[in-house]
């Protein structure tokens, strides 16, 4: 939000200092703080940056990242929306720290001076959480080339140039911690959603291909698939497929809520508290794993 005069803090290097109560001595006033007790919290003081943070996963994420004491970055394309999750984190959360920074990842200028930024208002980035990405049904016939180059160009290019910029400072500093958000349909590719199948599948094959590499340097990478999840993405495609179908929203969610043996569907948090386990030093042996956190619903082995 560089130059926008936004009032709610000074900003540094284009990324708003966004802790309300910033100050001496409130540092110590995190309730678990203290000698040895640090060590409750996993990411304490650890840099962690979500892409797609104004979005429902995103925003749980962070949300969670935050309460195991990283200092966090929300990312997010548009100025509105990170301003509004901003408000509602820091009121959710208000001895926690976080940051705002706009970002089109499909840009490679914006992530070059959005990086920039961060490294130097915020540190090197320790955690990065990929939740950014959209979704709607498309079967190949209805496609167009430009459908093609909006996702390959955006969600494929744009998290693969984010990953190596980010993981270029983690390799220097021989240590780090990436979790992609693919999706059910990279493995169980879906007719209606082949670019979408196409981007999670291949975003699957980058990072089992980069976790063999950057492993050597401390850098750990792995991925979460959720399937259906409560969010604001849900709600469109629910819409979207019950319009197809000729259903309501509440009868899709209900279908995919009988694909998983406990039931429902699942609930940004129940995808947050995977991305925490993969991002912390619990996870500290796993690399180039993914977790299906879909309640069952897929049948793969
Ligand atoms: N919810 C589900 O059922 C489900 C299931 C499987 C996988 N996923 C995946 O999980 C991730 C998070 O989904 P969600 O349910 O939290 O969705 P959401 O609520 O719609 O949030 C996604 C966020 O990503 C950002 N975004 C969307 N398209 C983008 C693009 N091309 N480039 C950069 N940013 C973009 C948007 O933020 P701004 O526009 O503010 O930048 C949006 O707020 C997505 O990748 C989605 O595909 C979700």
């Amino acid at each position: 939000m560089s130059g926008t005069g936004n009032a709610r803090l000074p900003a540094g290097a284009g990324v708003e200092n966004a802790r309300p109560l910033a100050g001496p001595g409130i540092e110590n006033a995190r309730p678990l703080a203290g000698p040895g007790i640090e060590n409750a919290r996993p990411l304490t003081g650890r840099v962690a940056a979500i892409s797609g943070a104004t979005g429902g996963i995103g925003r749980a994420v962070a949300r969670r990242l935050a309460a195991d004491g990283a200092r966090v970055v929300l990312l997010g394309r548009d100025e509105a929306r990170l301003a509004a999750a901003w408000d509602d984190l820091s009121a959710a959360s208000p001895l926690a720290e976080f940051h705002l920074r706009k970002i089109d990842i499909a840009d490679a200028a914006s992530t070059a001076a959005a990086l920039a930024a961060i490294r130097e208002a915020v540190g090197p980035v320790d955690v990065l959480i990929h939740c950014a990405g959209d979704v709607m049904p498309a079967p190949l016939l209805e496609t167009a080339d430009a459908d093609w180059e909006a996702a390959l160009g955006g969600k494929l290019l744009g998290t693969i140039r984010l990953t190596r910029e980010v993981a270029r400072d983690m390799a220097a500093r021989r240590g780090g911690s990436i979790v992609f958000v693919n999706g059910a349909f990279a493995r169980e590719p879906d007719p209606l959603f082949p670019a979408a199948s196409t981007v999670v599948a291949a975003l699957s094959a980058f990072a089992k291909a980069i976790s063999r590499d950057l492993g050597a340097s401390g850098v750990r990478v792995n991925a979460v698939n959720p399937g259906a999840t409560e969010t604001p993405l849900w709600h469109g495609l629910a819409e979207a497929l019950g319009r197809r179908f000729g259903a309501t929203a509440a009868d899709v969610t209900g279908m995919a809520a009988a694909k998983s043996p406990l039931g429902r569907i699942g609930r940004p948090e129940d995808v947050a508290d995977a991305i925490a386990f993969l991002a912390s030093p619990a996870a500290s042996h796993i690399t180039g794993a993914t977790l299906q956190v879909d309640g069952g619903a897929s049948a793969a082995l």
